[in-house]
């Protein structure tokens, strides 16, 4: 059912207007000269080999790979990058860095223009902008498109004549870049190993599509004998694509532990299952804050500034001793404690492996007896396999102990009472059976078959006596709580 109402004249005459304001607006924007109040993008209308082809790309090319029909997003995300914004005009004869650094174009083009610019001509010393565009990286042919391996990220990202934490030569100490040789040379080098082990089958993995969509030269069979990269530069920073915006310095995840975990997890490597929930972690801290934590005397001469250092090791006297964790006299206290919990781990872990070998060669002599029981067999291989694997896996983590130190210790110490407390179990059983056959030799000689079955039941199952006793206790205390409640009861509200 549909009513209609009557509009006062006043009303009609509102409406109509407001209508009007809206197609003003609409029409506005669609004519605007530059289009780019509302952007709207237009079905692609030019071949996108032809884009990166384009002749006139030198001086607008950034406009043109991007802003245009051809790639749109890896544009809109590069814009917020640092390669794009870091540096600007700050007069006609100054340029000014993003963190204020003010330097005279005579100084910018002989000493920084190299790394800091695109289009940079080495034999003439001339460049066509500031910042670092798409065509820095990219040849205008899809044969060259790109680089895997890191090594145009290093033309600029290594030491010039400034004190820069510049990464390239740090990240050549980091165990990162054997990913792929160790691979290889591994027993069962196979492709989905190499999701963790190389740039290009990373990259596929967490941007799924995108080097087979855009990249075509790129076979995605990922053989680990093909035609690919060890973990490098891209596997972790993402220059442009799919770049959120809250992720700190392009890397591809919204936080660096979220990064570090996306390879260090899982089956043989179980340094996330470790180190989560450990006193660390729950204080906030992350891979990064002790993987590569460093200090650089910055500029000026005058602090010491935070930096990642590449090579991704750890330098604990600089990372337990840093503001805000165990400053002060705390880093002394912090060494030591590291020490001690690295050796107390070595010391118990080989302890328990020795223990367990031991009751091993125990079980196996057991074993070859005629007295012995499955039962009491099975639960002491139990004990010694919990023991083993458990040690396996805190070994398979690599920081001796320090990823978790109380849980680690906690479960060391529980498998190494196991294993005592079986090795216990065993001494008895054997002891009492021993015990049970010479008694049965004699009684056999001498007496009836029966008592000899008496004799041996005389032996009293331990176990089962003692949860006897408790819940005999058990049942005894509730009864009596529940007397005492009556009588009391009684007495309150006689
Ligand atoms: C060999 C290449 C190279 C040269 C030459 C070079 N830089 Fe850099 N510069 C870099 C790289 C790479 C970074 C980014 C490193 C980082 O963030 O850790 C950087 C970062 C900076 C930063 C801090 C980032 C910012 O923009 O806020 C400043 C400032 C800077 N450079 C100034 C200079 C100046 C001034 C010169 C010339 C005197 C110069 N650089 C020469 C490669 C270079
Ligand atoms: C600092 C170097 C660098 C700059 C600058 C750069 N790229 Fe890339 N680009 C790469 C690398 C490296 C890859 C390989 C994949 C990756 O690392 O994400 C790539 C991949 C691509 C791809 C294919 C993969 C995808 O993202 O779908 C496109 C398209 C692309 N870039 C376009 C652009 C455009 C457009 C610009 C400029 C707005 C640009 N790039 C600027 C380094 C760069
Ligand atoms: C989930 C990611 C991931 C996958 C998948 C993966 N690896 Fe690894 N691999 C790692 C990490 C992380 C390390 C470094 C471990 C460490 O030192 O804690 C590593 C180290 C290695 C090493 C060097 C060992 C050493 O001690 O230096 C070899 C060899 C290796 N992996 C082989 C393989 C093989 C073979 C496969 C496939 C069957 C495989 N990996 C699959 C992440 C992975
Ligand atoms: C194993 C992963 C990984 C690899 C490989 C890697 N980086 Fe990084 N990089 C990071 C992380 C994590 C950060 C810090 C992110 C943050 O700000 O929390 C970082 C930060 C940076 C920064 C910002 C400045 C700074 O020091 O914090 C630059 C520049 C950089 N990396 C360049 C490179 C270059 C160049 C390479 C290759 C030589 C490289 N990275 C290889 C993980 C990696
Ligand atoms: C032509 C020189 C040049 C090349 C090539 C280059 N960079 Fe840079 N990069 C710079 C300069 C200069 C800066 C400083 C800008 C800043 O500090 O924000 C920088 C900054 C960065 C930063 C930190 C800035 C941010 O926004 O977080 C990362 C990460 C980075 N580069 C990674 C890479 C990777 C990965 C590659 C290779 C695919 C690469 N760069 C190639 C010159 C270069
Ligand atoms: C793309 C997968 C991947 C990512 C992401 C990654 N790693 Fe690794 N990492 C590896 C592999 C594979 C190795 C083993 C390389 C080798 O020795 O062959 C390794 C080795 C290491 C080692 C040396 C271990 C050793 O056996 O000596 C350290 C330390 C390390 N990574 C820390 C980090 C940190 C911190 C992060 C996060 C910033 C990180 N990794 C991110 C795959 C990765
Ligand atoms: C509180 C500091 C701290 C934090 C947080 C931390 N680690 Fe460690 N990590 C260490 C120390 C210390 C070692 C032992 C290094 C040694 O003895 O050489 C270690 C060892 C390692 C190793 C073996 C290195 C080698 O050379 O064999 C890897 C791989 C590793 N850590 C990865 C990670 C990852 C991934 C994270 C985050 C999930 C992480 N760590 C968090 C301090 C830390």
């Amino acid at each position: 059912m549909v009513y209609y109402v009557e509009m006062p004249q006043a009303r009609k005459t509102g409406v109509l207007g407001y209508y009007l304001l809206l197609c003003l607006i609409g029409v506005s924007v669609f004519l605007s000269p530059t289009g780019n109040i509302i952007p709207i993008h237009f079905e692609p209308t030019r071949d996108r080999i032809n884009c990166l082809a384009d002749p006139d790309m030198g001086g607008g090319g950034v406009t043109n790979c991007g802003n245009g029909p051809c790639h749109p997003n890896q544009y809109g995300n590069w814009s917020l990058t640092g390669h794009a914004t870091h540096i600007s005009q700050y007069n006609s004869s100054h340029v000014m860095f993003s963190d204020s650094t003010i330097v005279s174009y005579v100084t910018f083009d002989s000493d920084c223009a190299e790394c800091h610019t695109s289009g940079y001509d080495n034999n003439t010393g001339t460049y066509d902008s500031l910042g670092i565009n798409c065509l820095v990286c990219h040849d205008a042919s899809w044969s060259a498109w790109s680089d895997y391996s890191g090594a145009l990220c290093s033309q600029c990202h290594r030491p010039a004549g400034t004190a820069g934490p510049h990464q390239h030569l740090a990240f050549q100490n980091s165990d990162h870049v054997d990913s792929l040789n160790d691979l290889r040379a591994s027993v069962t080098p196979v492709a989905p190993c190499m999701r963790c082990h190389s740039t290009e089958s990373f990259i596929h993995y967490r941007n799924p599509g995108m080097l087979a969509d855009d990249t075509p030269n790129i076979d995605t069979n990922f053989d680990p004998f093909g035609d690919y990269n060890p973990i490098g530069c891209s596997a972790c920073h993402s220059v442009h694509a799919n770049w959120s915006g809250s992720s700190p310095s392009m890397i591809r995840a919204n936080s660096s532990a979220e990064l570090c975990i996306l390879c260090h997890s899982g089956g043989q490597y179980p340094v996330y299952e470790i180190w989560n929930g450990s006193s660390h972690h729950l204080a906030g801290v992350e891979c990064t804050d002790c993987h590569g934590y460093n200090l650089l005397l910055n500029e000026s001469g005058s602090n010491w500034v935070p930096f990642l250092n590449h090579t991704f090791s750890v330098d604990p006297e600089v990372a337990c001793g840093q503001q805000g964790c165990h400053d002060g006299g705390l880093a002394t206290w912090a060494l030591g404690q590291l020490e001690m919990i690295q050796d107390s781990f070595d010391a118990l872990t080989d302890e328990i492996l020795l223990e367990a070998d031991e009751l091993q060669d125990f079980l196996n002599e057991y074993n070859g007896t005629d007295y012995a029981n499955i039962t009491t067999a099975e639960q002491i291989q139990q004990a010694i396999d919990n023991a083993r694997n458990l040690v396996e896996r805190y070994r398979l983590d690599k920081s001796r102990g320090l990823h978790n130190q109380w849980q680690i210790f906690q479960d060391l110490n529980a498998v190494y009472n196991d294993l005592v407390a079986a090795e216990a179990h065993l001494t008895e059983v054997t002891f009492l059976a021993l015990e049970t056959e010479r008694v049965t030799v004699t009684v056999t000689v001498t007496k009836t078959v029966t008592e000899v079955v008496t004799v041996t039941k005389v032996v009293p199952p331990p176990e089962s006596d003692s949860r006897l006793v408790i819940s005999g206790l058990g049942i005894g205390g509730l009864l009596a709580g529940l007397a005492a409640g009556v009588i009391i009861t009684r007495l309150i509200y006689r």
